[in-house]
């Protein structure tokens, strides 16, 4: 059963490649999207990728996918350094959480240097472009291996052998 990935982009990250270009590269949100849907392609995955500028649309992605026991790839954005209602959506996860960056936020301004979201994520992915995604995308294939989805886990077992 191909596993169902969600990839949320907040706020900003629609306007890649016009947005600060010498931080964030070249490439459109449309890239990026096309991106992760090819390299889930690649891992038996079917990624499925949104934006969006506002934290209680998002904050509604991240109950869907918990709902759905889906996994996600987050890339907060500004939401990622003060966003507590975020961070309270995401801990209510079902299915493996990888947060993702396209710069390294460690290594820049220092209200860069707290995620209030790491603490609930598998692991966090900085500071490799876009290439930051396919790694997470890595990351979710590994761990959804290890973790049954809904569908799996709501699915019958093998039939018992009939005893003669
Ligand atoms: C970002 C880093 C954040 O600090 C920033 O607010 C963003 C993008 C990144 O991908 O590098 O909008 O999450």
């Amino acid at each position: 059963m191909i596993t169902q990935v969600l990839v949320l982009n907040g706020p900003n990250l629609g306007r890649l490649g016009i947005r600060e270009p010498e931080v964030y590269g070249d490439a459109s949100f449309e890239d990026l999207a096309e991106l992760c849907r090819s390299t889930g392609r690649k891992l038996g995955l079917s990624v499925e990728v949104r934006q969006t500028d506002d934290e209680a649309e998002m904050i509604g992605w991240v109950h869907e996918a918990a709902d759905a026991r889906m996994p996600v790839v987050i890339n907060p954005a500004a939401f990622t350094h003060y966003s507590y209602a975020l961070r309270d959506a995401l801990a209510m996860r079902t299915a493996p959480l990888v947060e993702v960056h396209i710069s390294n936020p460690a290594a820049r301004e220092s209200f860069r240097h707290t995620s209030v979201v790491a603490g609930v994520a598998d692991g966090t992915i900085a500071g490799f472009g876009l290439v930051s995604y396919q790694l997470a995308l890595q990351a979710i294939a590994e761990l959804a291996a290890e973790t049954p989805s809904a569908a799996e886990a709501s699915a019958p077992g093998p039939a018992e052998p009939v005893q003669p």
